[in-house]
């Protein structure tokens, strides 16, 4: 097995072709019911979360079991943090008694939601930091979605047209997402457009990272205003909502509304694309905003798959740099 060359697992910027599709491999033989090796046995993880989770925290919690580890939740509520103990500190002591820490956790007060409160625990805690959603990345959701794409089309899944585009959403506004699939897919030399409104790009520094590893792997990166246009001859298409990245909240609610029905996947956008195409989400999504119920729940849909494959990729993560 490839260990990771980091300590931590915060984003995807910064790993080869060869060590994402390492943790692909390990996943998928874990899949078939490899994992007879107790990668994790005699450790003992925690995961600090202030916000609420189905997917992440529940197979992480089965993943670091069935390794042979042990897995435990900490909610902010419960820990000092809530009454003003510092990340540091709280990194710091955690890092005392835990192998590793998987992370979903802002501090508002101190850090504000961004980066830095993961940034900061990984300073602090000295031991393996996964992320579990930040403001930036999701790599744990997007690893199960590319782990998806290959068991559902082979190694031509690089060759496959995957749309990425935005989706309304009063709840889900990380593009945490649409950043690590980005990342993924001009490491992995995919082939991608990302469609959005205007005024919901991309971060400058995804965009141009990606723009820089598509020059070595081959990938093809493409960007779009135009949903419909975009989704012709479609292999896949996949919707997330994220939030405008310059606009401030009021208006980006205001401005996602009117943008809501314009940008809804349905039979129209499959309608273009090619006869097979596929439909992704990383869950949890609400019918009528992103997608229409017939396209979510039509058997093109994959959506339960990519959670499925959380639990085997996340096993795959975990063993990689514990
Ligand atoms: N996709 C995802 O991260 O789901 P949860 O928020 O339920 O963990």
């Amino acid at each position: 097995m490839n260990k990771l060359s980091t300590k931590d697992f915060l984003g995807l910027k910064g790993y080869t072709k060869n060590e994402l599709e390492g943790i692909l491999d390990l996943a998928t033989a874990m899949k078939q019911g490899d994992d007879r090796n107790e990668y994790l046995k005699g450790k003992f993880m925690g995961m600090l979360f202030n916000s609420a989770s189905t997917r992440t925290r529940v197979s992480f919690q089965v993943g670091a079991k069935s390794l042979g580890g042990h897995m435990e939740y900490y909610h902010k509520d419960v820990l000092q943090l809530s009454r003003g103990e510092t990340i540091r500190d709280t990194a710091t002591v955690l890092g005392k008694y835990l192998d590793g820490l998987v992370v979903r956790y802002y501090d508002m007060q101190q850090y504000g939601f961004g980066r830095a409160s993961l940034n900061e625990i990984a300073k602090h805690a000295g031991i393996p930091i996964i992320n579990a959603l930040d403001d930036k990345e999701h790599p744990c959701q997007v690893m199960a979605d590319i782990l998806t794409l290959r068991e559902k089309f082979g190694e031509d899944y690089k060759k496959k047209n995957i749309v990425l585009t935005w989706g309304y959403s009063r709840y889900q506004k990380s593009p945490g997402v649409p950043h690590s699939f980005l990342t993924a897919a001009a490491a992995l030399g995919m082939n991608i457009k990302v469609v959005n409104p205007k005024g919901f790009d991309l971060d400058e520094e995804f965009r141009c990272h990606a723009e820089e590893m598509k020059k070595t792997s081959g990938a093809s990166i493409s960007y779009s205003n135009d949903l419909t246009e975009a989704s012709a001859d479609a292999d896949v298409i996949y919707v997330k909502s994220y939030k405008s990245l310059t606009m401030s909240s009021e208006e980006d609610l205001k401005v996602r509304e009117e943008l809501r029905n314009d940008w809804m996947i349905s039979d129209q956008h499959f309608a273009v694309a090619r006869p097979e195409a596929l439909f992704m989400n990383c869950m949890p999504f609400i019918r009528g905003e992103q997608v229409t119920a017939a396209v979510a729940d039509h058997p093109r849909s994959i959506v339960y798959d990519e959670a499925e494959n959380r639990l085997h990729v996340q096993k795959a993560i975990m063993a990689s740099i514990l």
